[in-house]
């Protein structure tokens, strides 16, 4: 089956990324947004991200015009009926999650739609459950940047059937240009599994007095050569997400290794977000 009409669901930092990528490779997509501000949010990230590529000389300024006018923008799921996939990039959250699978379920027309979660940690069964096609539905967790970084992984369900993971593995490296790494439907996949508890242990060493933010971070941008430190990561990833990929490792696995620490409740609590709210572990406000 030939992938070439596209919706994504939710345009923040992923979903603008994924729906850039999709629309540079020729797809004609959709975008849903919750509201008229969150569609002008959403397309001004898409713009302001193609606009960096023309002034680094990347970018022609036509096919940026012609990139942009691959994309539309909706407040409603009626236009996603004649998709081929649709991939999910909402706030990590189990239950808006799911809501969402529930709606595109009623939505989609067509059986041969292929529902695809960018969850970083929520298990692809849980969301594949609210629909009535869970065989059709599959985790597709990109990374951040989108368009720069070329990493995938394939998550299948118990259900997702092989034509389901072929046909996107088959868009994600043909028609994408990405890399692909498949993994169990276990919480946080391979990549988050991995990366989350190092972020949390690095919270638990500033939470402790232990060592300042800025040494933590010198100390592995320096000391093992990590383009960044893990508190500069956390903020660029948004500390929302981290405090839920870990409550969803902590829900799965119950290791102490994945308990969110305190401090990141209380800045998650504060909206100390990090960059997306200019303040998290370093202030970006000026
Ligand atoms: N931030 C990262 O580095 C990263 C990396 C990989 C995967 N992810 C995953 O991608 C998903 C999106 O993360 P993000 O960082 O883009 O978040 P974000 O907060 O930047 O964007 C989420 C967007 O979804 C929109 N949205 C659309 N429909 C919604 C609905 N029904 N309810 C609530 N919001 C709705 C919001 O308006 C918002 O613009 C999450 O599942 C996250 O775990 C994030």
């Amino acid at each position: 089956m030939a992938i070439d009409k596209i919706g994504v669901v939710g345009c923040g930092l992923m979903g603008s990324g994924i729906a850039e990528v999709a629309a540079k490779a020729g797809c004609d997509v959709i975008v849903y947004e919750i509201s008229d501000a969150a569609i002008e949010a959403g397309r001004a990230r898409i713009e302001n991200s193609l606009a960096r590529g023309v002034k680094s000389g990347k970018l022609e300024e036509s096919s940026r015009d012609e990139i942009l006018g691959r994309i539309r923008y909706v407040s409603d799921y009626a236009p996603f009926a004649d998709r081929d996939l649709v991939i999910e990039a909402v706030a990590e959250n189990e239950e808006i999650k799911t809501a969402v699978f529930r709606s595109l379920d009623e939505a989609l027309t067509s059986p041969h739609t292929i529902i695809a979660s960018n969850t970083s940690s929520i298990p692809i069964m849980k969301l594949a459950m609210a629909t009535r096609r869970p065989e059709k539905v599959v985790g597709l967790h990109f990374f951040n940047p989108v368009p720069v970084m070329k990493l995938v992984e394939i998550v299948r369900s118990l259900l997702t059937d092989d034509e389901t993971a072929a046909t996107t593995e088959r868009f994600m490296t043909e028609r994408l240009g990405k890399k692909v790494v498949k993994s169990q439907d276990r919480a946080g996949f391979i990549v988050n599994a991995l990366l989350v508890p190092y972020q949390l242990a690095a919270i638990r060493m500033l939470e402790s007095g232990f060592a300042t933010a800025e040494d933590i971070d010198t100390g592995v941008t320096e000391g093992l050569a990590h383009p960044m430190g893990p508190l500069t990561l956390a903020d660029l990833i948004g500390l929302d997400t981290i405090l839920a990929v870990a409550e969803s490792l902590y829900a799965e696995f119950k290791e102490q290794l994945y308990a969110p620490p305190p401090l990141l409740c209380r800045m998650v609590e504060a909206g100390l977000l990090g960059r997306k709210s200019g303040r998290g572990f370093f202030d970006y406000s000026k």
